[in-house]
């Protein structure tokens, strides 16, 4: 799967990139991931990427001709043009169904802005599947980029290594549970027990106890009954 980053921090995708899982998938090919910075698309000795909003307001917006001469030029690099998104707090929300759509794509862009938003014309140009990470607003697409990055890559045969870890996962299969608790040694901690059933041996039991406390973890999750930590 090849995935474009386009940006004007390229900067910020580094160690990101770099880490173990995204860096063993590329070096062995199963991820091709490039970074481009937009401000390369720029014209005039200043390479200016943004400008003031007409009509007043705070802040800057990305204007569109370097935004736009830099997708139009990344996408022609293929034969496979990719499904261009553009993250945005005002797109669709990102959930696990979203990623698996992404991850079936052979080839996405990822388009991330910054300041106080696109220029208009930019969507109306590029038509892009507007993504949204959640409802909060962030200083910019990249760390957005970053969670579809990683989110998506997993989904990616052979990048986990284990296909049954991503199977096992919250959020996937049909039911789209969360997953219940899971213990590792010591049987004993402070006096809190491993449950026996995970000690019985048998995997009948287990994976029905696994699958009841994963409905009950879905539920509470449902109703926001978390631990005492949350704030009440
Ligand atoms: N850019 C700024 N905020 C964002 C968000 N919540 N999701 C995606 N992109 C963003």
């Amino acid at each position: 799967m090849r995935i474009d980053i386009l940006t004007l921090f390229p900067e910020m995708f580094t160690s990101f990139l770099e880490g173990s899982l995204l860096g063993a998938a590329q070096a062995n090919g199963l991820l091709d991931i490039r970074v481009v910075n937009i401000r390369d698309y720029a014209e005039g000795v200043h390479r200016q990427v943004d400008d003031r909003p007409f009509g007043g307001g705070p802040g800057m917006l990305l204007m569109p001709g370097p935004v736009v001469d830099c997708v139009e030029a990344v996408r022609k690099q293929a034969a496979d043009a990719g499904h261009l998104v553009m993250l945005t707090p005002a797109g669709r929300r990102l959930d696990q169904s979203v990623v698996e759509e992404l991850a079936r794509r052979d080839r996405i862009v990822l388009l991330c802005g910054r300041y106080e938003g696109f220029d208009e014309r930019i969507r109306e140009t590029l038509e892009p599947d507007e993504i949204s990470i959640g409802d909060y607003v962030l200083s910019g697409g990249e760390v957005a980029a970053m969670v579809i990055v990683d989110a998506v890559a997993r989904l990616v045969p052979g990048v986990l290594g284990d296909e049954e870890s991503a199977r096992q996962d919250s959020f996937s299969g049909a039911e789209r549970l969360v997953e219940g608790p899971q213990y590792t040694r010591p049987r004993e901690f402070r006096g809190l027990q491993v449950p026996d059933v995970l000690l019985s041996g048998d995997h009948a039991r287990i994976a029905k106890w696994r699958h009841d406390q994963a409905l009950v973890a879905t539920e509470r999750r449902a109703h926001s009954i978390h631990s005492p930590r949350s704030i009440p």
